[in-house]
């Protein structure tokens, strides 16, 4: 049959086709996504699982799965093992994401050093040259006979090197420069970078070879192709943090082999990405002494608690519309914090510029930070500061009532660690708390914001 080749336009945010160009596409609703593709309409499409592998399995007894023989690789970096729930599962297909310049092919190369002592490891790098790689891996003190390096792009050719060589864990920096020849589309693209996910997930299925790729970020933060990808594979990490400064957060956005938003910090130092054990006592160095306008929340990463500044600036507004930014918290939560203040607690907002920062470059999501962001912001606005050793977690209700949080007790037990004397805790959580292990800490239990402010100034 001769080939039929027809244009298609397809939206490199979502995967939306269509067979004619459109500024905004009827998918996500993005302006100017639309990329034109060519396809062969004679031949089969690529993207079917189940295609190549000749064994097609039988529906099985949930009771009769076998899970003793899930291996799991250990990284040698504790933080990232966290986050992938427990090390490398063999077979697997992970998505590491994040900013050019924040750490991705340093991590990589880390991790070689580690399990390079033990197994075979292909490091496929589309980006760097071999003397580029082998630079930093002298730098990074990368010592190994069993770690090989292959610069290649063409994705065809590096399953073939897979197949033949059979290493134990494969690297891909990055999805974004593989090709598959048969497709018309630049690399980066996201019918090319879902096509080259497809066979690198097909090759580590089929050869139980757990595979790492390397997912560049588009201009908002979202990995190219974002939803496309993220459906592919098993696990996506993402590394957030501003490379400005030195730390760097690794967040499990999802993994199908463990609970996500578990966090790994790390720090970038000259010997590459080292952990932090301690992250809270690491966010709250250098805080200021009796200012006002910063107060200690706790937030939970997953099943850890951490514990971060928040700082709040509240200043009369040069114009007639008031100002509100935050960093690290979400706006419209601000803004309804302010609301709540304004109407329910008596504190007035409307003629003041307020902004929010959470120090260390930490996002914080969580509705048990808003006590401290509230007063965070009444301290600033009335220029009385926070007790030094108080702390405060709560999530605010609309009705400014504090309502209870989940994990109240590991909260306090991290408060307690970390030397905090007074944590003020939402009042429906206090017949919760075992106060054995915790000598020395004052518990105060609050049912509004004005009552969490007095309790935490000092008196
Ligand atoms: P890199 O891993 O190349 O980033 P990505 O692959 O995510 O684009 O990280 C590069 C940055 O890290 C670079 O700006 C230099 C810095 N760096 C260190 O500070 N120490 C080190 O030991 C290494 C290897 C890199
Ligand atoms: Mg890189």
């Amino acid at each position: 049959m001769a080939s039929k080749v027809k244009s298609v336009y397809v939206c490199n945010e979502c995967g939306w086709e269509t067979s004619k160009w459109c500024g905004k596409c009827p998918g996500c609703g993005q302006w100017n996504t639309m990329e034109e593709e060519l396809k062969d309409t004679s031949k089969k499409a690529v993207t079917s699982h189940l295609e190549g592998s000749s064994v097609y399995a039988k529906p099985t007894i949930i009771n009769q799965i076998d899970t003793n023989d899930e291996q799991r690789y250990h990284t040698g970096l504790k933080e990232l093992d966290r986050v992938l729930g427990g090390g490398i599962v063999k077979g697997s297909l992970v998505l590491l994401g994040g900013d050019p310049g924040i750490g991705k092919s340093t991590i990589l190369l880390q991790i070689c050093n580690y399990l390079g002592k033990t197994l075979k490891i292909l490091y496929v790098s589309g980006e760097e040259s071999k003397r580029q790689i082998k630079l930093r891996a002298d730098r990074l003190e990368v010592d190994s006979d069993n770690l090989y390096i292959f610069t290649e792009t063409d994705i065809q050719i590096i399953a073939e090197i897979i197949k033949t060589e059979k290493p134990e864990l494969v690297m891909i920096d990055s999805i974004q420069t593989m090709n598959f020849t048969e497709l018309s589309s630049s690399p980066g693209s996201i019918t090319q970078v879902r096509e080259c996910t497809n066979v690198l997930m097909k090759t580590a299925k089929s050869l139980d070879i757990p595979v790492i790729v390397v997912g560049h970020v588009n201009k908002d933060g979202a990995i190219a192709g974002p939803k496309v990808l993220e459906h592919i594979v098993d696990a996506v990490l993402y590394f957030e943090g501003d490379r400005q400064m030195s730390y760097r957060i690794l967040r499990g956005v999802k993994n199908r082999y463990g609970s996500t938003n578990e966090i790994g910090v790390f720090q970038m130092e000259e010997m590459g990405l080292q952990e932090v054990e301690n992250p809270s006592l690491m966010l709250l160095s250098g805080r200021p002494k009796n200012v006002s306008g910063t107060c200690v929340a706790c937030a939970m990463e997953g099943t850890r608690p951490i514990l971060a500044e928040i700082q709040g600036l509240a200043t009369t507004t040069g114009f007639g519309n008031p100002r509100r930014m935050s960093t690290g918290f979400d706006h419209n939560r601000m803004s309804l914090i302010l609301a709540v203040l304004e109407k329910r607690a008596g504190y007035f907002f409307s003629n003041v510029d307020t902004y929010i920062n959470v120090v260390g470059g930490l996002r914080l999501d969580e509705p048990a930070v808003d006590l401290a962001v509230a007063v965070s912001l009444i301290s600033s606005l009335k220029d009385v500061p926070i007790a030094e050793n108080a702390l405060a977690f709560g999530e605010i209700g609309l009705a400014g009532e504090i309502r209870s949080v989940s994990h109240a007790q590991a909260r306090i037990a991290e408060a307690h660690r970390l030397g905090f004397t007074r944590c003020i805790i939402p009042y429906h959580n206090m017949k919760s708390i075992n106060k054995k292990q915790l000598d020395g800490v004052e518990l105060i239990g609050v049912k509004n914001i004005r009552e969490a402010f007095e309790a935490l100034t000092d008196r």
